[in-house]
């Protein structure tokens, strides 16, 4: 099995190896890495990995796993065997698996993409908190989101991509949009960031936060502007299929007129 601490990178940073890239299909990509874990060796969803950086040697490109499984290959009689109750474990058959996607690598601050496929057989290192930690802070002025599960890291977003560039937060019912934009607000104005100006759309009023107003008071104040006319909503009850035809019109239309 050898050894599964090496010690690699020029900032002196002790890395665990985890495993090596490969791919049971045969084919290497620089977005999407196959991992083959060492026998006691396991990843979660979502952890990052890395490798080295093929010619830039201090840098290390970082992966995130999206699935990790139990590799085991299958024979033709074992079905069987499991079907009338004959249970033979077989550990040695078993191999640990991780898919990854490329993150990409640190370059003075900007993350940068590895263009380039990554070699079979690389080695898959797991980052000392420290070189994570580095890696997921932003430069210049930031404000914290949260922490990464099932870790302590501090998750932080930089304010100048944040205000020049934006951000989409997409997600299921209930898992926890709305508070996170509410958590962004609260931060931004409690970094008392001069470029900060925020114009709050609030349909429900579900924005209607004492902690949020305390924020934007302490930041400068703070306007609100109430609307009380509401929008009359006219109900029809339709057969499917007649809904289904004014749909398909009304949609029509719309995309007529956005073009
Ligand atoms: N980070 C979190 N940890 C625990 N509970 C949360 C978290 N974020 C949101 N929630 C809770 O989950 C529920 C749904 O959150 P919400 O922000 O309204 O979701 P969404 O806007 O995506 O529908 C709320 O009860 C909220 O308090
Ligand atoms: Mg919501």
């Amino acid at each position: 099995m050898g050894t599964s601490r090496a010690e690699v990178g020029g900032e002196g940073l002790v890395e665990e190896i985890v495993g090596y890239v490969y791919s049971f299909e045969g084919s290497y990509t620089p977005d999407r890495v196959e991992v083959s874990l060492l026998a006691d060796k396991e990843v979660y969803r979502g952890e990052y990995l890395c490798i080295r950086h093929p010619t830039l040697h201090s840098k290390h490109v970082f992966f995130q796993v999206e699935t990790a499984y139990l590799r085991r290959p299958s024979a033709s009689y074992e079905e069987k065997l499991v079907r009338d109750g004959i249970i033979r474990h077989d550990p040695e058959k078993i191999t640990g698996k991780a898919v990854c996607w490329q993150v990409g690598y640190d370059d003075d601050g900007t993350i940068r993409p590895l263009l380039t496929p990554i070699q079979p057989l690389t080695p898959v290192y797991r980052p000392s908190q420290q070189a994570l930690t580095s890696f997921l802070t932003a430069e210049g002025p930031s404000i914290s989101v949260g922490r990464m599960y099932p870790t302590d890291i501090p998750i932080k977003i930089a304010l100048k991509p944040l205000f020049r560039q934006g951000a989409l937060v997409v997600g299921g019912v209930g898992t926890g949009k709305s508070t996170l934009l509410l958590s962004l607000m609260i931060n931004i104005l409690n970094s008392l960031n001069r470029m900060a100006r925020i114009l709050l759309i609030d349909w429900d009023g579900e924005y209607n936060s004492e902690q949020l107003r305390k924020a934007a008071e302490q930041a400068g104040g703070y306007v609100k502007v109430t609307a009380s006319t509401k929008l009359a909503r006219k109900k029809i009850n339709l057969p499917a299929q007649e809904w289904y035809d004014r749909f398909r019109k009304t949609s029509a239309k719309l995309v007529r007129t956005r073009l």
